[in-house]
């Protein structure tokens, strides 16, 4: 079956079929788990032959290095190598901006901020979406990790969500230009894509994480072109939404996973569950959710949340198939799908046992600081302001923002939430200024704001703290912080132009407040590369992007800045 190393040996079976053919209904089962990492025994990947191991958002190996995560994925793919057919295990995780959990790695722009160049030029935006995509490719299997949840094909019309920066745009189009082009870059690359959440997950009644679409058939045809156009660049996995669609939870809507997806769109890949999702669904016992799940068209399960979890998995998708309740045939054909997959990765034919590359390389850093430079947007520029800022001698730096890799970086930054500091290596906003400006101007900083010299123009830079899912939803607004209100009252004070940068995950609710900014630039989440906003502020670059979200006063208030606005210096 395999030399050794993953390398299949002619005689041992020549179709994907026969080998489903030649498995037990244990090994199926093995093939249809992915288990988190810390739910793992040693030797648990080998006796149960589990398809699939994961890291959850911030959960690495001791060692957070290229080194550290290579010994880990290959002890697991060892493991995997003697079971009795050698199938690899395929190891995921989340590297929705970059390979961003792994210690002094790329971190390009969140997905926002890449549909930001987009909304300025198409050509451009599938471009970043192709590097985004390589970068992240080479710098995951740099770490043996060939698998990425991402990317996110949701259309995000309600920025209460907090997901809404992990969404290219409120626009579908370019939705699909970007999941295309991300796919397409990280695939050429050798690595595997999963397109997620499918369906609706944008959507959702009062933008609530996990909550409830209300679609009609056309609704859903509506958001369907960006999993079109992903599955035609080759994407051969997919993730349910942990959302509902018209009151069904959509890990266990055959009609949306069997009979949109894999029968009308023709999917051949595999669906992967979410986090426990499954767990989420009708039934009233775990085992009747699975069957629910399994039956819908799910085809391998995230079980996490405990060894017991995904061990009971397998003992009750092998009970329900004894049952009658999941038909053998149904598993028959989802593990195809998963070995498919695998194969598609060239899993059967090169070796799975890696080498450590590197992270964070000068290369992929330079064109991430590109990237940050061409998603930035400038909303607002009264009398000149950006381009006299070349002139000034004194510029008063202000806001926390300013100086903090974690907020510039957001969400999935090493941590599942994000967390502000330095918590990888990069190049703060102040840093880039700094660097810029050399000895032409004196650049003083004061988070606070408060400094009481005289300056040429003030450069404040406000936004959000770092979030994820669920702990990013803001039901009521998305107000400018307290923090940051008392620093631009501190700062409104200078008799000088004050150029405001906002770092945010979705247009903030800013109300009349921009009235009093001469200039007002989005960044977005810009990730690590903090100086590709100086690029623009000081050097000959001009602003090239355009918001690909509506701005408003207020939650679906008054509009300010339509979709699609920005201007030039
Ligand atoms: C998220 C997914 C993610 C998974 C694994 C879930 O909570 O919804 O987007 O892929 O966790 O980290
Ligand atoms: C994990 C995430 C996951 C979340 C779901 C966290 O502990 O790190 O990846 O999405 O749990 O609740």
């Amino acid at each position: 079956m395999f030399t050794g190393d993953g390398v299949k040996e002619a005689t041992a079976w020549n179709t994907l079929e026969e080998l489903v053919a030649s498995m037990t209904l244990a090994e199926k089962a093995g093939q249809m788990t992915q288990a988190e990492r810390v739910d793992l025994l040693k030797g648990d990947v080998m006796k149960y032959a589990l398809g699939s191991v994961l890291s959850g958002g911030g959960s690495t190996p001791a060692q957070n290095t290229p080194e550290g995560w290579v010994a880990m994925v290959n002890s697991f793919m060892n493991e995997s190598l003697k079971t009795r057919l050698g199938i690899p295990v395929v190891y995921g995780l989340d590297a929705v901006h970059g390979h961003a959990i792994v210690l002094n790695a790329t971190v390009v722009p969140h997905n926002i901020g890449l549909g930001a160049i987009a909304a300025g030029d198409p050509q451009k935006g599938a471009e970043a979406a192709y590097t985004a995509g390589r970068i992240t490719a080479e710098e995951m299997l740099a770490t043996g990790v060939p698998w990425n949840f991402a990317p996110v094909l949701g259309v995000a019309e309600d920025i209460r969500w907090g997901r809404t920066y992990e969404c290219y745009s409120e626009n579908v189009d370019i939705v699909t230009l970007m999941g295309a082009g991300f796919i397409k870059g990280f695939q050429d690359n050798g690595a595997a894509a999963c397109m997620k959440h499918f369906l609706g997950e944008g959507q959702t009644i009062d933008g609530r994480n996990q909550g409830n679409a209300l679609l009609d058939r056309a609704g859903i045809d509506r958001l369907l072109p960006p999993y079109r156009a992903a599955i035609d660049a080759g994407a051969m996995s997919l993730m349910p939404s942990f959302s509902s669609v018209n009151g069904i939870k959509m890990h266990e809507s055959k009609e949306l996973l069997t009979n949109v997806l894999k029968d009308e769109m023709g999917f051949e890949g595999f669906v992967i569950s979410d986090w426990g999702a499954v767990m989420q669904l009708s039934g009233g016992s775990y085992k009747a959710q699975i069957a629910n799940a399994i039956n819908a068209g799910v085809d391998m399960v995230m079980a996490t949340n405990g060894r017991n979890n995904w061990v009971t998995f397998i003992r009750h998708l092998q009970a329900a198939v004894n049952e009658g309740t999941i038909p053998m045939e149904r598993v028959d054909d989802a593990v195809l799908r998963i070995l498919r997959f695998k194969q598609s990765i060239g899993m059967f034919d090169s070796p799975q046992i890696k080498k450590a590359g590197a992270v964070g390389t000068d290369a992929n850093r330079a064109a991430a600081r590109a990237m940050v430079s061409e998603s930035l947007v400038l909303l607002r520029n009264e009398n000149n302001a950006i381009a006299k800022l070349s002139e000034c001698k004194r510029i008063l730096v202000a806001g926390q923002g300013a100086n903090d890799i974690g907020m510039q970086c957001g969400g999935w930054t090493i941590t599942w939430q994000g967390k502000l500091g330095r918590i990888t290596k990069g190049t703060t906003v102040l840093e880039g200024i700094q660097a810029a400006v050399k000895d032409k101007a004196a650049i003083t900083y004061a988070g606070n704001g408060k400094e009481k010299g005289n300056f040429d123009a003030v450069i404040a830079v406000i936004g959000e703290g770092p979030y994820a899912e669920g702990d990013g939803d803001r039901l009521n607004n998305i107000n400018i912080r307290q923090m940051d209100k008392d620093m631009l009252k501190e700062v409104y004070a200078h008799d000088c132009p004050v150029i405001v940068i906002m770092l945010s995950g979705r247009p903030m609710t800013i109300g009349d407040e921009y009235k009093k900014w001469d200039a007002f630039v989005a960044a977005w989440l810009p990730g690590t590369e903090g100086d590709g906003i100086a690029d623009v502020l000081f050097g000959d670059r001009d602003f090239s992007g355009r918001t690909p979200y509506t701005w408003r006063k207020t939650i679906n208030g008054e509009v300010i800045y339509p979709f699609g606005h920005g201007l030039t210096k």
